[in-house]
């Protein structure tokens, strides 16, 4: 069969088709990416009203541009499916209402994707990863520890309690005046950190399985103020390597207890934005490795937000769920289980 995922959650609007033959065996026919990322550098962060005309202005081309891409017309595909939560609601309204009307036009059934559930999909694009396991998920707007029993079922036993990691990552960018999003040019730049400013551990304690990156982002953007304050001039290396050392600390401490807590589950998958994150994925495959845990990542041009894992989401529904109707409406918060 073959689906076209459509994603229009935040900055960019991604339309992919894929072609799937047995469970899980993808072929990426077309992946078209429109990144607002330039519109939005300029004012440091993702503007909602700007993002939704962005996105209006995207689609119906890269619509185009994904089905010619694949060499396709809209009658030969099977399914049509669309991030409907949780984003930006104008922006996710464009996709949801964009993909309502192409589905009526071209008598497809239309399926609601959960963007979470997309990014755990995006794993499913390259790799040979099957249920169970246990996904840890970190964007610009989330970060999840969830327990995936099978493809469509997910329990999340982990969340931040603020901030979300990739967020925590583009704010001190930003304080050092790195553009928007900084969370690559960090990873970049902890390389060049040859004495790690020393911030005090960023992991919860206790058995809960939850995140806070918010105390060291403070203590961060402290450290910064208290370096300008003195005229002092600030190593920026040194603030990336030691707030990565941290953040990514944190992570490993709470993927520890995870495993302690679900030892019949031997494998672990990491997705969204941050999972391209070079450290991240470093310590990981360490802390996987002296446990004996398979580790699955996705490659590095399936970590942002892109059509292709939406679609791959949307396949599973299409084998096991129930079709939207016309009236679906985008939700900005919610992840279904
Ligand atoms: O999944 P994504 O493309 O969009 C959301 O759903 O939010 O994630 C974007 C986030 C941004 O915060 C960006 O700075 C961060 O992922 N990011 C990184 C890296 N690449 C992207 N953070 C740390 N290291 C990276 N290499
Ligand atoms: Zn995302």
């Amino acid at each position: 069969m073959r689906i076209l995922g459509i994603e229009s959650s935040c900055d960019e609007t991604a339309v992919a088709v894929l072609s799937c033959e047995n469970e899980c065996d993808f072929s990426i026919l077309s992946n078209e990416v429109a990144s607002q990322i330039q519109v939005h550098a300029r004012y440091g962060g993702v503007v909602p009203e700007i993002a939704s005309r962005a996105h209006c202005e995207a689609i119906t081309n890269l619509v185009k541009a994904a089905l010619d891409n694949a060499g396709l017309k809209p009658s030969e595909l099977d399914a049509v499916a669309v991030t409907a939560f949780p984003g930006l609601i104008g922006a996710l309204l464009v996709g949801v209402n964009f993909a309502k009307g192409f589905s009526y036009q071209y008598k497809l059934p239309l399926y609601a994707v959960d963007h979470i559930k997309g990014h755990i999909a995006s794993n499913y694009l390259t790799n040979s990863l099957r249920p169970p396991f246990i996904a840890f998920v970190a964007s610009g707007g989330h970060t999840s520890l969830v327990l995936v029993k099978d493809y469509r079922d997910h329990r999340v036993i982990g969340g931040t309690r603020d901030d979300a990691m990739g967020e925590a990552f583009d704010k001190i960018a930003r304080v050092m005046g790195m553009p928007y999003p900084g969370g690559a040019a960090m990873d970049k730049l902890a390389y060049d950190g040859n004495h790690p400013v020393q911030f005090p551990s960023a992991a919860i304690k206790g058995d809960n399985l939850d995140f806070s990156f918010s105390g060291i982002k403070t203590a961060a953007l402290n450290y910064i103020n208290s370096v300008k304050q003195k005229d002092e001039e600030l190593n920026k290396a040194d603030v990336a390597a030691g707030f990565t050392k941290a953040a990514v600390g944190s992570v490993v401490t709470k993927l520890e207890e995870a495993f302690r807590q679900y030892p019949e589950i031997g494998r672990l998958a990491i997705a969204g934005g941050v999972a391209a994150n070079s450290h991240l994925r470093r310590e990981v495959g360490l802390f996987c490795k002296k446990h004996g845990i398979e580790l699955f990542m996705p490659e590095l041009r399936y970590c942002g937000d892109n059509g292709a894992m939406i679609a791959a989401a949307g396949y599973f529904e299409y084998l096991h769920g129930t079709p939207a109707n016309l009236d679906l409406n985008a939700e900005a918060s919610r992840f279904e289980e």
